[in-house]
């Protein structure tokens, strides 16, 4: 009975691992970011793998799944278990609801979180009419944006029409050297070289000083700090596209 089980286990690991290699040569090829690591196959991946086979190769190539984190990371249960009531157990959580994602963003992601409740986006929330982390960032794909994903593009979608105004140009500057220094760092990977981890330890910090304005949705503070983020943005640019 034991032996078999392990034998059965055995079995059902090789086969997740057949299956996620796939999926990471499936990502090699579509994404410039190779993937390296291979995402830890747990109780979730392994029973997920199948039924949701479009999330699974999104979360691989995502920040959270290069980072090792897993299905668990956010929805909670318990990984190690191999049925699904037991996985689905303590503290699961399948379908957030608003509330729920914020916490389940929040439980790693305090400042960001704080920022963001205290901002003009979560102040009398109407569901749709002002985004949260999830509407800009993502759930399974955070960090994996197409390249010709705009930010200032996004947030157009709300700002500039009807009610809004749009925003200031400052504003949209700060928005671009972001994106440009994500598509400048990918087309360097995509040639082969890698900026080095200093580069990117730059190109994080411009990420959160933008980051501060934005999830506060401090306008002042970003008209002031704009000139300042971009010029920092800029010379990482330089540095970008002179790495090897
Ligand atoms: C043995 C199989 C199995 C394991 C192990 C398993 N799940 Fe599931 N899970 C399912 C099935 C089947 C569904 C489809 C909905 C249902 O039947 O409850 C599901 C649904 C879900 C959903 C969607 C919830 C919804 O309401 O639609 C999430 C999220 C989820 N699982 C996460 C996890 C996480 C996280 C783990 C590990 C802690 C895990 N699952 C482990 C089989 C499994
Ligand atoms: C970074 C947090 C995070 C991680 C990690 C994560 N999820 Fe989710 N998941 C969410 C959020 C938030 C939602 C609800 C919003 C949405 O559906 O986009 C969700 C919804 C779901 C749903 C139900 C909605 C649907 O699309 O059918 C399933 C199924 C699911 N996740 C499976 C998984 C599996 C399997 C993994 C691991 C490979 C995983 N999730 C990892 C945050 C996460
Ligand atoms: C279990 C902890 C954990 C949870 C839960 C979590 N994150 Fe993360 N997140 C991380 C880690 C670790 C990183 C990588 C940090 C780094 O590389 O500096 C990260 C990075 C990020 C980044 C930066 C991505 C990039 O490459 O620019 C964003 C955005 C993000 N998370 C959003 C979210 C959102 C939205 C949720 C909820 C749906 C969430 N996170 C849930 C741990 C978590
Ligand atoms: C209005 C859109 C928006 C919302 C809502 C939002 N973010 Fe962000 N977030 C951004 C932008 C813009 C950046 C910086 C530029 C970039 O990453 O390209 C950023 C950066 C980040 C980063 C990386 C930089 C850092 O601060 O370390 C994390 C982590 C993050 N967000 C998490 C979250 C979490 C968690 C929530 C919800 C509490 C959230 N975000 C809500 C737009 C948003
Ligand atoms: C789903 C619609 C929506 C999207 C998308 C959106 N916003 Fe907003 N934003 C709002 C709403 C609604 C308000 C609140 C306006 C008010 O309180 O009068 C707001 C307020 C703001 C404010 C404060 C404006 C002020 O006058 O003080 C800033 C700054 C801001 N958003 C930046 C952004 C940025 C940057 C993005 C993209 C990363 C973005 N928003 C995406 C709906 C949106």
């Amino acid at each position: 009975m034991r032996a078999a089980r392990i034998r059965n286990i055995r079995r059902a690991l090789a086969y997740s691992l057949l299956a996620i290699g796939c999926l990471l040569l499936a990502a090699t090829i579509l994404s410039p970011k190779a993937s390296t690591a291979i995402p830890s196959v747990d109780g979730c991946v392994s029973c997920h793998q199948k039924q949701n086979a479009a999330v699974l190769a999104l979360f691989v190539r995502s920040t959270h799944g290069q980072a090792g984190k897993s299905c668990s990371s956010c929805h909670g249960g318990d990984p190690s278990a191999t049925d699904k009531q037991a996985a689905h157990g303590a503290g699961f959580v399948g379908k957030p609801t608003a509330a729920e994602q914020l916490r389940m963003c929040g439980n790693c992601h305090r400042a960001q979180m704080v920022a963001f409740r205290g901002s003009r986006h979560a102040a009398g929330a109407q569901p749709g009419q002002r985004p949260d982390c999830v509407q800009c960032h993502g759930a399974h794909g955070v960090g994996v944006r197409p390249a010709d994903f705009s930010l200032s593009y996004y947030c157009s979608g709300c700002h500039g029409l009807e009610y809004l105004p749009a925003l200031p140009s400052q504003w949209r500057d700060m928005l671009a050297v972001s994106d440009e220094i994500r598509n400048s760092i990918r087309e360097r990977e995509e040639a082969g070289s890698h900026p080095s981890s200093d580069v990117i330890t730059r190109a994080k910090d411009i990420r959160r000083q933008i980051a501060e304005v934005v999830h506060a949705t401090d306008l002042q503070s970003g008209i002031e700090r704009s000139a300042d983020i971009v010029k920092q943005g800029e010379a990482v640019k330089k540095a970008v596209a002179s790495s090897k």
